[in-house]
This record gives structure tokens, C-alpha cells and sequence, in this order.
């Protein structure tokens, strides 16, 4: 059978790795999808830059859409990152008839939905497991290998940036903002940094694992990010005191009002297979009524990495070839009917339940903790456990930090407003939210 013929767009890190994995493992890719898979042209921006793969046999342009309108292409890989140019060139390969493999997080988090439709009508593919989690096979995993399963929750670090930024300040005390620069020399970070410390980037992928894990189309403004730039060293300390890491957590969770959508710094027990995951590494856990709790651990960046997930789809794609496409597996693993139909709500953050991470300065004079507890008991919270700092001199602020049980993000909310308004207060209260990751 003749080779299918594959078009890249993007020849950096991702589309570079691709090429590097498809030519050293071309004889097992071959014997696995069952014909080779031959890649004849390729779009880079600037053609003298140097690669890390070699180009040899590979027709090479710097306009995208001759990849794109090249009548021998099958299946168009779009590596070139963004949601404006890629997003139409994505939907150019469809209506020319061709399968699509992407990396593009951002592209099927917003775009996803329309992405789908139209492929859906040209009876195309659009595969996407390179666009979260890097080389982790999460989109496999819950689209096909836990289908059986009602997935209860999901709770990822999802993105490398921000878990390199906190395992350095806990393990080195180092700042935020060095541990960026080097986050941003190493190459990890998103073109707009921004993009991975505020969770942005997180969002895009978890609004994906969502719509797979619960059947429900592709919601990206929905979702609640809350960054880590305002994460301290100090959090990070206490945090270890009470027995808790601290880590950028995306959490998507089923519950009898709807689903619960977010992205933000989290309180995790120390205790947890996933509070050690550190430095750029990646891990997914995920909850299924069926199977317990499953974990998914690797490299969520990197060129090999990326390449192992897009060289997967592109597999996949090649094996699908030949079969009716209303007996392939579903692009968001339910059917696109059953999605459309869905009227499963997602949640204002208001709306949310966790428990919570409190620090405060204060007075350090007698009634204090007395006012203090009188407010966060009347709103109905609970306290788990309770450190105060004594102050370095006489007249300095003593520091509190309190951990609570599960209360209603508004209640927490209204508890604070009113704690801050207290004049032995000083300063704002820090919040984080905690997870138990257990079984709720
Ligand atoms: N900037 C992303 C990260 C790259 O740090 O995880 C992979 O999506």
C-alpha cells in the first residue's frame, strides 16, 4: 500500500521532534499503522533558520496554504501554535478534505466545537492528543480506555511551566520572577508567559479533558483561572508545615449542580502520588466511578515528548483511513448529538465547594483570635487546624494561618470581606484553595 502522505505546518521544537521520531521509528510506526507514512512538504516561517530535524526528501515552503491546498496531502499536522492563522488553516485542510492532527491547545479549547462540526460534515479526523499533557496519553486514555467509566473528577498539573516555578521556590526558595527567566530561556514557557502563570494555558487544556470526561462541548470562557504569581515563599513553607504542597491544579468535577470548571493554585496533601510531581513534569488524575482513581504521569512538553503524541494521532489517522468515519471514535469520545444535547451547566466559581488555606496578619494583642474565629464560625466554617506565628519584635503583626473544611466559595467569600474589615487585620487574607484528591 502506498505511503500516506502527511503535510507539516511548523518545523520548531514540535513539528522538528515529529519529523525526528517518524524517520528513527519508521520501520515499528510502519509495521504499526500498517503502511508507511511519508513526510512531503513542509511550511516553516523563515527557511534558513537552523532545524533539529533533517529536511532531506522534504518539499519546503514558507506559505502554509500550499501545504494546505497540496492535492497528494492526507493528513495536514498544524504545529505552528495560535488560534488566528492556524484556526484558518485548520479549516481550510477539512474542507479540502483532509484529516488534521494538532498540537494547538488553545485552537480546539475555543474553536474546538465549529473544528468538529465541520470535520464531522467532511467526514475527516482532527486529532489533538499533542495539545494537552504533552506526551501523556490522556486524551487516549479517557476518550477510549475509560469509556465504561461515569468520570467523576479530573485533577491535572497541566501545565510545566508553573510546576517548575513552585517546585523551585519550595525546594531552592527561590523567587517567582527568577525562576520564570530561566523557565523562558529553557524554552517551557508559552510565547506570553502570562499565558502559563496565570493558568490560561492550563484552562485551554483542562476545558478539553472536560468535554471529553463528561460529555459536554468545549467551554473556555467558562472556566475560573487563578494565576500563581501571587503564590509567596511563605505560602509555600506553611503549606509544607501543615502536612500540603502547593501546586497549579486544574479541577474539573461533576456534581448534582453541575460541573465545576477551574484552574488555580491548590493546597494537595503531601501524601498524594501527584504532590510529587515536580519540576516541568505533567500528571493527570482522574476518577471513574468504574475504575477508582487512575493516575497518568510524563513529559507535558519538550520536542520527543509532543512528537510521541502527534506521531500517535498520526497513526491513529492512518489506521482510520480506510473505516466509515460514523464508526470512528467520537472527536470528544461522546457522540456529537449526545454533546450538543448535553445540558450539564457549568458552575460559577461562587458556586464551588472546597475547603481552604487562610493567611493573615494581625494584632497581636489579647481578643483577636477570639473576633477572628467568631466571624469564620458564623459563617458556617469550619477550622481543620490552626498555626500562629508569634511576631519578631514586640510591636510587629503576628501571622495566621488557618486551614478549613469544605465550605461554599461564596460563604468563604463573605467571611473575608468581613475579616478584612476588622481593624487588627492588616493587610488582605490570602486564599488558596485545598483539594484532598481522595474520593470525592
Ligand atoms: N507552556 C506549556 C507548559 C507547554 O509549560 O506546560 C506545553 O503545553
Amino acid at each position: 500500500m502506498d505511503p500516506v502522505k502527511v503535510g507539516i505546518l511548523g518545523l520548531g521544537t514540535v513539528g522538528g521532534g515529529t519529523v525526528n521520531v517518524l524517520t528513527r521509528n519508521a520501520e515499528e510506526i510502519t509495521r504499526r499503522a500498517g503502511r508507511g507514512i511519508e513526510v512531503v512538504q513542509a511550511a516553516a516561517r523563515d527557511l534558513s533558520q537552523p532545524r533539529i530535524c533533517s529536511t532531506d526528501g522534504i518539499s519546503l515552503t514558507t506559505k502554509p496554504e500550499d501545504v494546505v491546498n497540496n492535492p497528494d496531502i492526507d493528513v495536514v499536522v498544524e504545529l505552528i501554535g495560535g488560534d488566528t492563522l492556524a484556526r484558518s488553516l485548520v479549516m481550510q485542510a477539512i474542507q479540502n478534505g483532509k484529516h488534521v492532527v494538532t498540537a494547538n491547545k488553545a485552537l480546539i479549547a475555543k474553536y474546538g466545537n465549529e473544528i468538529f462540526a465541520e470535520a464531522q460534515k467532511k467526514g475527516v479526523m482532527v486529532a489533538f492528543e499533542a495539545a494537552v499533557a504533552g506526551g501523556i496519553p490522556i486524551i487516549k486514555a479517557l476518550r477510549e480506555g475509560l469509556s465504561g467509566n461515569s468520570i467523576e473528577w479530573l485533577a491535572g498539573i497541566i501545565n510545566g511551566t508553573g510546576n517548575f516555578i513552585l517546585t523551585e521556590m519550595r525546594d531552592k526558595g527561590r523567587n517567582f520572577e527568577d525562576v520564570l527567566a530561566e523557565a523562558q530561556r529553557l524554552g517551557y514557557a508559552e510565547a506570553d508567559p502570562t499565558f502559563d502563570v496565570e493558568g490560561i494555558d492550563a484552562a485551554h487544556k483542562l476545558t478539553i479533558l472536560a468535554s471529553i470526561a463528561f460529555g459536554i462541548p468545549l467551554q473556555f470562557d467558562a472556566a475560573y483561572t487563578e494565576g500563581i504569581s501571587q503564590i509567596t515563599r511563605e505560602d509555600v513553607n506553611y503549606a509544607e508545615e501543615l502536612g500540603y504542597r502547593i501546586k497549579h491544579l486544574g479541577v474539573a468535577k461533576r456534581t448534582e449542580a453541575g460541573i465545576e470548571l477551574r484552574v488555580h493554585p491548590t493546597l494537595i496533601p503531601e501524601r498524594r502520588l501527584i504532590a510529587s510531581v515536580d519540576g516541568v513534569m505533567n500528571a493527570v488524575l482522574v476518577k471513574g466511578d468504574a475504575v477508582g482513581s487512575t493516575l497518568y504521569y510524563g513529559a507535558g512538553a519538550g520536542a520527543d515528548p509532543t512528537a510521541s503524541a502527534v506521531v500517535a494521532d498520526i497513526v491513529d489517522v492512518t489506521r482510520t483511513l480506510t473505516s466509515d468515519p460514523e464508526n470512528r471514535v467520537p472527536h470528544l469520545a461522546f457522540q456529537p448529538d449526545a454533546i450538543s444535547q448535553s445540558n450539564i451547566q457549568i458552575l460559577p466559581i461562587d458556586e464551588i465547594h472546597t475547603a481552604y488555606y487562610l493567611r493573615m496578619d494581625v494584632t497581636d494583642k489579647p481578643g483577636v483570635l477570639a473576633d477572628l474565629t467568631r466571624i469564620i464560625g458564623d459563617a458556617g466554617i469550619s477550622i481543620e487546624a490552626f498555626i500562629q506565628k508569634e511576631p519578631e519584635t514586640a510591636d510587629a503583626d503576628a501571622r495566621i494561618i488557618i486551614l478549613t473544611h469544605l465550605i461554599a466559595e461564596q460563604q468563604m467569600n463573605k467571611a473575608i470581606t468581613q475579616i478584612e474589615k476588622m481593624p487588627v487585620i492588616h493587610g488582605k487574607v490570602t486564599r488558596i484553595r485545598v483539594e484532598y484528591l481522595d474520593k470525592d
